[in-house]
C-alpha cells in the first residue's frame, strides 16, 4: 500500500481487517493518552484545492497525535502557485520534495492518480471531484462494524446524490466485499453511474434503485444520507430543483428500525433535520470522530512501510 487512490485497491477483507484492528488500537491508545510517537520526524503535506472540515482536520489531528508534523494549505486553488498557472504535476513534484506523504483534494476526477504518478512520496486521495474518497469509505465501514457488530447480512440504503457523491462511489466497492443488500435512493437525475452498478453486478451484490425512501425505511439497518453536491452542477437551477429532495426528520425516524443507524459523511445541509441529532440512531457525529483513528492507522501503515 503506497498510494491510496481508490477503494478498488482494497480487494480483500484481510487488508480491511488489518486497518480496522489498528484503528481500534489507536482509539484505545488515544483514550489513554498513550499514542506512540512513531511518526516523529515525518512531514505530512495537506494540499486541498477544495473546501474541507473533517477530512483535513482529522488527517492533521491524526498526524499530530502520532508525533509527526504538518505543512498545509487550506485553499490551494487560491494560495498555492496554482493561481499563477502552475500545473498540478509541477506542484506535486515540488511538494513531494518537501514532505513524506501528500494528502490531496482536487476538483478534477482522476487528479490523485495523476499526482501519484509524479510524486516521489505516497499520495492519499482525499477526494477527486465526483470520483472517489477512499479514506472516508474506510471510516464508514469501520463505523458500521463498530455500531452494528457485523456487516454481513445488513441491508444498507445509500441515498441522496449518488451521481456526484464521491463517498458513495468509494463505499460501494468496499460494501461489495460483504454479503449485503443495497438500496439506491436518489432523484432520477442523480442516479448512481453505470460504472458502479456494473461493479455490483459483477460481484453478485443484490441492489435496487428507488426514488422514494418510504418503501425501504422499515428494512434498512443503515441509512447512509448524502448532500446534493451543489458544486458539481453546471446548472444551478437544476440544483435548486433537487436540493430538498429528501429530509430525515422525526417522521422518518418513526418508520425506522429501533436498532438501525443513520450515517452521513457531512457536511449536511437540509437533508437531516437537527431534531434527529438526539436520537441514539444518529451515528454521523460518531462516524466523523472515527475518521481520526482510521486516518492514524492509515498514516502509520503507509509511512512505516517506507
Ligand atoms: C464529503 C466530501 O468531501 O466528499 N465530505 C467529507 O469529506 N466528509 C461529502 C460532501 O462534501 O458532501
Amino acid at each position: 500500500m503506497k498510494h491510496i487512490i481508490s477503494t478498488e485497491q482494497f480487494l480483500d477483507k484481510k487488508t480491511l481487517d488489518a486497518i480496522f484492528s489498528l484503528s481500534g488500537k489507536m482509539e484505545l491508545l488515544d483514550k489513554k493518552n498513550a499514542v506512540p510517537q512513531n511518526l516523529k520526524g515525518k512531514i505530512m503535506a495537506c494540499v486541498f484545492y477544495e473546501p474541507s472540515t473533517r477530512t483535513r482536520f482529522s488527517f492533521e489531528s491524526a498526524m499530530h497525535k502520532l508525533g509527526g508534523s504538518v505543512i498545509t494549505t487550506e485553499n490551494a486553488a487560491q494560495f498555492s502557485s496554482a493561481i499563477k498557472g502552475e500545473t498540478l504535476e509541477d506542484s506535486t513534484k515540488i511538494i513531494s520534495g518537501y514532505s513524506d506523504i501528500i494528502i490531496l483534494r482536487h476538483p478534477v476526477k482522476g487528479a490523485a492518480l495523476v499526482a501519484s504518478n509524479i510524486s516521489s512520496v505516497p499520495v492519499i486521495n482525499a477526494g477527486d471531484g465526483a470520483g472517489e474518497h477512499p479514506t472516508q469509505a474506510l471510516l464508514d465501514i469501520y463505523t458500521i462494524k463498530k455500531e452494528l457488530g457485523d456487516i454481513d447480512g445488513i441491508e444498507i440504503t445509500l441515498m441522496g446524490d449518488l451521481l456526484y457523491g464521491r463517498t458513495v462511489h468509494s463505499l460501494i466497492r468496499l460494501l461489495a466485499l460483504y454479503k449485503v443488500k443495497i438500496n439506491l435512493v436518489s432523484p432520477a437525475q442523480l442516479k448512481l453511474p453505470a460504472e458502479y452498478k456494473n461493479y455490483l453486478n459483477g460481484k453478485n451484490i443484490q441492489f435496487r434503485e428507488l426514488a422514494d425512501i418510504r418503501k425501504i425505511l422499515e428494512a434498512s439497518d443503515v441509512l447512509y444520507v448524502t448532500r446534493i453536491q451543489k458544486e458539481r452542477f453546471s446548472d444551478q437551477k437544476q440544483y435548486e430543483k433537487l436540493k430538498d429532495s429528501y429530509r430525515i426528520d422525526k417522521n422518518v425516524l418513526r418508520q425506522m428500525k429501533s436498532n438501525a443507524i443513520i450515517m452521513h459523511p457531512l457536511p449536511r445541509v437540509n437533508e437531516i433535520a437537527p431534531e434527529t441529532d438526539n436520537d441514539k440512531r444518529a451515528a454521523y457525529f460518531r462516524q466523523a470522530k472515527n475518521g481520526v483513528y482510521v486516518r492514524m492507522a492509515l498514516l502509520q501503515m503507509v509511512l512505516s512501510e517506507r
